[in-house]
């Protein structure tokens, strides 16, 4: 199952995918290219790090959503991957009806609250703000309504008594770390042959 990971900033879930397949952890899944909309993401230096091609795609014009030309030049660089699978991990753009069809049923994203409590950014924040005790990281599949396919798998973090934002996010994003390679070998497992 050949995955492609698109993502916006540090990429540690895409490191984290990185190292199980390193560790062949990652079932009959392959990831064959990391994209990224921001020039200087640090994500981009995975891919010489683990030997995998990577780049900038220039998602312009739009600030928000992935539109027009931009989202041309995305779907050309991903169909050029030729991947069975699209993972979106942390990739802040909203995905629009031609990128949605072209990978139809093929795109996966990781979001860090359990669904559906808490869509849209600062998950983490709203979650710790408005005082739940468990709170967690979702992976599910994209449709058009944002964090709103339906979900893959999830994974719970308690939020104890004197819970920081920094201390949340560092639980969430362990949690976030096993959740989204697993899912992935597992949905390579769930592949019929051929
Ligand atoms: C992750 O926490 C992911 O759940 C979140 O961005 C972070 C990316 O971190 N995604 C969203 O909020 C999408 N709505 P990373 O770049 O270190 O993997």
């Amino acid at each position: 199952m050949r995955v492609v990971i698109l993502g916006s900033g540090r990429g540690s879930n895409a490191e984290a995918v990185l190292l199980a397949q390193q560790a062949g952890r990652l079932g009959g899944a392959r990831v064959v290219a990391v994209f990224s909309d921001v020039a200087d993401a640090p994500i981009l230096k995975l891919g010489p790090r683990f030997g995998v091609p990577s780049g900038f795609v220039d998602p312009s014009p739009f600030r928000t959503k992935l539109d027009g030309e931009g989202e041309a030049r995305f779907i050309a660089a991903v169909s050029g991957a030729g991947p069975d699978l699209v993972v979106l991990a942390g990739f802040m753009r909203v995905l629009k009806p031609a990128f949605l069809g072209a990978f139809a049923g093929r795109i996966i994203n990781l979001h860090p609250s359990l669904l559906p409590s808490f869509p849209g950014l600062d998950a983490i924040g709203q979650a710790l703000r408005r005082g739940v005790r468990i709170t967690g990281c979702t992976v599910h599949h994209v449709t058009a309504e944002v964090d709103g396919g339906p979900i893959i798998d999830q994974a719970a973090v308690r939020i104890e008594a004197g819970e920081t934002l920094e201390s949340l996010e560092a639980k969430v994003h362990a949690a976030e770390h096993a959740l989204l390679p697993e899912v992935i070998a597992r949905l390579s497992g769930a592949r019929p042959p051929g």
